[in-house]
């Protein structure tokens, strides 16, 4: 296994993707180093338009996925959140509104949050205010449900696991179970649980056709963190998300597979 020192951001398609078009701002507050942080003017932001066409195969992002926990410290651009919060459930589908994302009877119950750290979202000259966003992927855009710093807090909710911390942004995803209970009973429990294994798998896959890291968290205090993203009475977070540039790209080959597998049949 080759592991490559390095961040790589060398694909035409993410610099299509980085020069994307902007939300909606209005104005500005002094950042801590004298860049301005946008203000969000009435709590939405218009995501940039994603990409549908990559140029990274679905076998290399399978091969070359991994839980990555090391980042560089380093901004994303909306243009990246745009593609990731699609990817993980985005519209396919303009008759129904089906998704990325497999669902059973398409009752969709998972809600999406972005925590956004101070300075950690470029957007337009600036960066976008810190703070709880809620995704809605009908008009694929972000609305703000708190405003604030929200770095240490949702460390400390996940166990401290520094890789929350050390993360541009934090997905929390977070289900209304009563969708789909609604329609299927008790087995609506595992179909949720299934469907954000879905969700998750796909924000791994983008990220690593991105050239950026993630790992799925299932490990934090249930109550805290729905407090901290401002989720609503009736979601429980099953899923926190960081996603970030890596500190490395991880590498595996087709030789390394053959040998492995040889060696396992003892040939
Ligand atoms: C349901 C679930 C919960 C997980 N929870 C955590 C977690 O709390 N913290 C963490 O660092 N990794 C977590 N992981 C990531 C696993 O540790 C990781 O997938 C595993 O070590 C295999 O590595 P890979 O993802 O690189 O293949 C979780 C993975 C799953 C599927």
């Amino acid at each position: 296994m080759k592991i490559v020192v390095g961040s790589i951001l060398s694909s035409i398609s993410l610099l299509v993707l980085l020069l994307g078009g902007y939300g909606r701002v209005w104005g500005s507050r002094r950042g801590v180093g004298g860049e301005e942080t946008r203000v969000v003017s009435d709590g939405v932001i218009r995501l940039p338009w994603p990409s549908f066409d990559g140029s990274v195969s679905v076998e290399k992002a399978l091969s070359t996925r991994r839980s990555i926990r090391d980042y560089v410290s380093e901004p994303l651009s909306l243009g990246e959140v745009s593609q990731i919060l699609w990817s993980a459930y985005g519209i396919t589908e303009t008759r129904y509104g089906f998704k990325t994302t497999p669902s059973a009877g398409a009752t969709y119950p998972l809600e999406l949050y972005l925590v956004v750290n101070p300075r950690s979202v470029s957007y337009s000259e600036g960066f976008l205010e810190a703070g709880s966003y809620r995704y809605d992927p009908y008009s694929h855009s972000l609305f703000l449900v708190k405003r604030g710093n929200f770095r240490e807090e949702l460390y400390r909710a996940a166990l401290e696991q520094e890789w929350v911390r050390d993360a541009a942004v934090n997905i929390v995803f977070t289900a209304v179970f009563e969708r789909t209970t609604g329609r299927y009973g008790q087995r609506g429990i595992r179909y949720v649980w299934i469907e954000v294994g879905h969700a998750g798998q796909n924000v791994y896959l983008q990220a690593t056709a991105m050239g950026l890291a993630t790992v799925a968290i299932g490990a934090f205090h249930d109550s805290w963190v729905k407090e901290i993203i401002g989720a609503r009475e009736d979601e429980e977070p099953l899923y926190i998300m960081p996603v970030a540039r890596p500190l490395y790209r991880y590498e595996f080959t087709l030789d390394e597979y053959r040998e492995y597998i040889m060696r396992q049949r003892g040939q």
